[in-house]
Parts: structure tokens; sequence; C-alpha cells
């Protein structure tokens, strides 16, 4: 979605805007711009495409200043083109303004408008607010806006700027998030911290509902009601080479193998070994009590992070013997859910700001459960509206398609479900022990999972020109398979699809040819016998198996002929409660990762920001 960049300070602005846009890049955009106050005049330089093509604008037509905002757009309303792009400007070009998110009223604010002779030269919502402030401006750009947002509808993060107040910038937020970085007599805004990160580490998160004024020196926020807000100044610890591809070739790939780290990261200091129990003392009184009280788990979430909640149901079910479903979080509330009073919601987002996933959330909440937020990003909206957070410690994620954020939601649903199954008396302590352990080695085998890559690369030269796969799992191999195909269509373009084995022949069989790969997870465990029969179907009717099995299992290999490819992967096993298999997903979803990268890369595909797609998607 679309990325801000504001600066005010000593340094030269056009730099420090488009560094940050690039660092934005990420979360998905089709146009650019900046606007600098240059020798008392508002400057804009745009363009359609890529920054570079920006940067190419400011070569030809350099610009510079002490004041300045920036926007990478995602568009929503008017196709990708110069005159859509941001910043928009207001009649008299005094004022200037950036926005994430939507203007749902904008048709009926530029009739408004248009009628006072406004003359429109976009096809954007965000125009609107240009001219909006615009016409309730005299003399303070804080007052404006404060006055204009009582008549917007919609969510917005807007960033503006005016002409007569070269000092200031100001900004208001509902919905899309919006930072401060606070740096030694200079001041910042952004859409997330990574774009500041070469500047600094010290953050404000911006409320919702307010105005907020940055200066080189000082901040100043205030509620609809013109009280002064407080502010808490935050520290990130992400290092900013976290944020660097690190020698290899896109953050996808970096990605991948720092899957290992990130999870080992999300365990750490949270597994007690030796009384075969979990410690998450970090998340709070209030939000422990909560989960104690849980006698039914609801996981929120989308995308990949809903394949992280389906793996969580078995999880819940399994080791604390808790009911659990999970919803699409975009679908959540517009099914009337029946929520019981002990009813613990789990919001799974990696960024922490998805629209739909704090939709649900509030949704959850107004209905009467307790609400539990699992994030990579700490101080996020997800973490400021739950009743407590579970932090994942993947470090920050760039590549769009999500690999380590997912493996570390998966162990901090995993901690979750032992705490609560420890907690219910479903799981004993030498069971906690055991499982535990069992978690503690996944890294490991992670690491071991990962030299596959070199065959999977050989392998996709075989694969990368089909137009269809087909992703086969059964029980908690469903979700990989889901997961498997996510992962593929977004990267690649080739469209796929994941099913549970057992389904196969109540349709998606017909498909079968000697065109459709078909990708069977068929780790040892409960469905291992079930989802060779379900291969064996596959063969029958000449369809090319992709499997994915553990190492060493020359029973499967058998049963696969000359035309089909095998990838093996370590054994995951858990001797407890009949669940051997249940924390297999940690590794059979990388070869499949792996998959998706490397055929996307032989098509010739933007691996790390695919067509269409956004990393955070902070509108419904
Ligand atoms: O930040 P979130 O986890 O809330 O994002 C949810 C989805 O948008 C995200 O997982 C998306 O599906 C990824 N592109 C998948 O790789």
């Amino acid at each position: 979605m679309c990325g801000i960049v504001g600066y005010v300070g000593p340094k030269d602005a056009t730099p420090i805007l488009v560094e940050g846009l690039r660092r934005l890049e990420y979360r998905g955009y089709d146009s650019a711009g900046i606007a600098v106050i240059s020798g008392g005049r508002l400057e804009r330089r745009r363009a359609a495409g890529k920054l570079g093509n920006l940067e190419a604008v400011l070569r030809s037509t350099p610009v510079s200043g002490h004041i300045g905002i920036g926007h990478t757009r995602w568009a929503t309303h008017g196709r990708p083109s110069e005159e859509n792009a941001h910043p928009h400007a207001d009649a008299s070009r005094q004022l200037v303004v950036v926005h994430n998110g939507i203007i749902e009223n904008y048709l009926e604010l530029k009739e408004r408008l248009s009628a006072t002779g406004i003359v429109f030269e976009t096809e954007t919502d965000t125009e609107v607010v240009a001219h909006l402030v615009a016409s309730y401006y005299e003399g303070s750009l804080e007052a404006a806006t404060g006055r204009a947002t009582k008549d917007l509808r919609g969510i917005y993060s807007l960033v503006l700027m005016h002409v007569g107040e070269p000092g200031r910038l100001v900004a208001t937020r509902l919905g899309p998030p919006l930072v401060i970085g606070l740096g030694e007599g200079e001041r910042f805004f952004a859409s997330d911290v990574q774009a500041l990160l070469a500047h600094t580490r010290r953050f404000v998160f911006v409320p919702e509902q307010t105005v907020v004024v940055i200066e080189p020196d000082a901040i100043r926020i205030v509620d609809a009601q013109g009280r002064i807000v407080p502010f808490k100044e935050e520290t990130i610890t992400w290092d900013p080479v976290q944020a660097e591809k690190g020698g290899y070739r896109h953050f996808m790939l970096k990605e991948i193998h720092e899957q290992p780290r990130a999870v080992r990261d999300t365990l750490l200091g949270r597994m007690s070994l030796d009384t075969g129990d979990v410690r998450l003392e970090e998340m709070g009184a209030a939000a422990l009590e909560a989960i104690e009280k849980a006698d039914r788990v609801q996981f929120l979430a989308c995308g990949t992070s809903w394949h992280a909640g389906l793996i969580g149901q078995f999880f819940m079910e399994q080791l604390a013997g808790v009911p659990a479903s999970t919803d699409y979080a975009s679908e959540f509330r517009y099914r009337d859910p029946v929520i019981s009073p002990g009813t613990l919601a789990v919001a799974i987002s990696q960024s922490g700001e998805t629209a739909d996933t704090l939709a649900a959330m509030r949704e959850a909440r107004s209905r009467g459960a307790s609400v539990l937020a699992i994030t990579n990003v700490a101080g996020s909206q997800v973490t400021r509206e739950a009743d407590g957070a579970l932090l994942t410690h993947a470090g920050p994620e760039i590549g769009v398609a999500s690999t380590k954020a997912f493996t570390a939601q998966v162990a901090a649903i995993a901690l979750l479900s032992i705490f609560l199954g420890r907690r219910k008396g479903a799981l004993s302590a030498a069971a906690g022990r055991n499982l535990l352990a069992a978690l503690a080695r996944v890294p490991q085998l992670m690491d071991h999972a990962l030299s596959c890559a070199a065959l999977v690369e050989d392998m996709s030269r075989s694969l990368f020109k089909a137009t269809d796969f087909l992703f086969l799992g059964r029980g908690v191999q469903y979700p990989i398979a889901l997961e498997g195909a996510l992962k593929l269509k977004e990267i690649s373009y080739i469209h796929a699809e994941g099913y549970p084995a057992g389904e196969m022949k109540h349709g998606p069989i017909a498909l079968i040819d000697e065109s459709l790969p078909v990708v069977a997870l068929i780790p040892r465990g409960r469905g291992y016998e079930k989802i060779l029969s379900n291969v064996q179907e596959v063969k029958a009717r000449g369809g090319r198996v992709v499997a994915i099995i553990n190492r060493g299992d020359d029973h499967v290999r058998k049963i696969l002929g000359k035309e089909d490819l095998f990838i093996e992967v370590p054994g995951v096993e858990v001797d407890v409660l009949g669940v051997s298999e249940i924390f297999s997903p940690f590794v059979t979803v990388i070869p499949l990762q792996l998959l998706a990268y490397h055929v996307a890369l032989r098509a010739g595909r933007d691996v790390d920001q695919p067509r269409n797609l956004a990393k955070s998607v902070t509108v419904e």
C-alpha cells in the first residue's frame, strides 16, 4: 500500500525522502513523488512507475530544501500516472498533501468544492483533501487540518505541508499507520519504521484521530477537541542491517534462509524445559488472565497469517484440548459471528496494521471476546488495541511474500497452545517438556531442510513453464498446501490451488493430466498412508508428482516413477499424545517457499515486489 515519508530539519530533504521511499518500496506501489519548499515556493516532482523514474525526473530538474514530503502510490482511485501521483496540491499551489487510505465520501466533497469554482486536475480521492484543507486555511495548517478531518469519511493517513509555514509538517490519521521519527534537531514522518532506520531508532506512533505537528525540535499532538495528547517515545531494536539483502539476490531468499534464526528468537526465553511450561509474563497480567479463562479460541487473520491460524487450530485442539476456529479477518464481521463469553480472539498479523484484521479484532471485542495479538511489529496498531501481544522476533520482513514471519507465527502459536494446555491440564509437565524439547530442535531441523535449496533450484527448470499447479496435504499439512499454492501464485503469477488431499476426488481430480504438477506433502504421521493413496490416484491418471517426503523414506520413493520428483526434509518427531507430526509444517513449508522463489525467478518475475500486491494491506 502507499508509503509516506516527511522530513523537517537542517539537511537537504530530497535525498532523505527518496531514500525513505526506497525503503518503503516493498509495500507495493506504481507511481511516486515528492514536494519540497525551496526558495519560498512549493516544488513538486512526480513520475509514474518505479522510483527510478522519479530519480530521473530529479536528475533533469533537481530540487532541494529543508522540508518536504514524499509518497509511493498504490493506485485505488485513478490509474497510475504522473498527474495522479502524490503529492497533490490545492488550486493556489500553497499546500500539498500525501495520503495512504481511501476517502469514501470524496465524490460528495468534490461536488461541494467544485461548486465553489475549484477545478479538479486528477481522478484521485486525495485531491479533495488538498482543496478542502485549503478552503479552511486561515494561517494555521494545524487548525485547517483539524477542521477538514470532521468532513472526511473513510480511512486515511495524511501528511501536509504549507508554503506559509516552512518549518513544520502536519499529519492526521484514522486507520493506516504513521510514525514520527526523532533525530537530533530533525523530525520525520513515515508509514513505518523501516523507512527511517538509517536515521533513528526513536519513534512515536501517531495516535488515531489526532492532529500532529512536527518541527525540527518539537512534536505537538492534539485531539479532536484541541486538547494536548501526551505521547510516549519508543525505541525500536531492529538493526538497519537486518533490512538489507546481506549478499542474497532477493529479500525473499534471505528471509527464507533466516527462518531458523527467526523461530529460535521467537522461542528464546519463553520455554522452561525443566518445568515443561511456557513463560509469557511479558504479555501482562490482563492478557494472561484472558488466556487462562479461555474455553474457545478464534483465530483472525489474512493471507499467509490465516494459514498460520489454520495450523494454530490443530495446535490448540490437539495440545490444549480447546476448541478453535480460524476465520478470514476480511469475512468475519459479515457473518454475525456468535462469540461465547470465554472466547479468546487471537489476531495474527505480521505487520500489525492489516485493516481487515483490525476490523475483525474490533468485531470480536464488541461481541465480548478477549483479544490477543501475534505480530512482528512492536508498537503496531494490533498491539495497541489488543489486551496483550505476543511478538514474533522474525526481524523486518521486506519481501512481499511472507516467509520467516509465517514460521515465527507458527512458533508463537505453538507456545501459546502449550501454555494453555498446561493451564487447562491437557498437558502434564512431562508432555510439556517433551513438546518444548521438540520445539527447541525445530530451528536446527529447519537449517537441515534448507539444504534442499540447490535441488529445488534445479527442479524449477522443469516446472516453471507449467500453467497450473495443485498442492495437496492432509491434517496439519493442509494449511501448508494452501501456503505453497499462495506463495507460488503471488510471486510467479502461475495459477495454483491448495487442497486437502482427501477432497481431490470430489472435484479437482478432473484437472489431472501430464501437464499438471501435483505437489504432495507426505511427511510421516497420521495422514501418511491416506495421502499415499491420493498420490497413487494422481499417478494412475498420468499426473506428475512433486513429493515432499522425510529423509530416507524409501517407501514413497518406490511408488514414485522416473517422471516424478521428490524433495527430502528431516522428520520432526514428537513422542507425545499421538501427534508425532504436529510440528512438521516448520520444515515442509521450506521447499515450497524455495520452489515458488525459483519458479518465479526463472519466469522472470519481480520476486520481492510482485505486481498488484502490497506488503501491508491498510485498506479494506
Ligand atoms: O501483515 P499481515 O500478516 O496482516 O498480512 C496479511 C497478508 O496480507 C499477508 O500474509 C499476504 O498474504 C502475504 N503477501 C502472503 O505472502
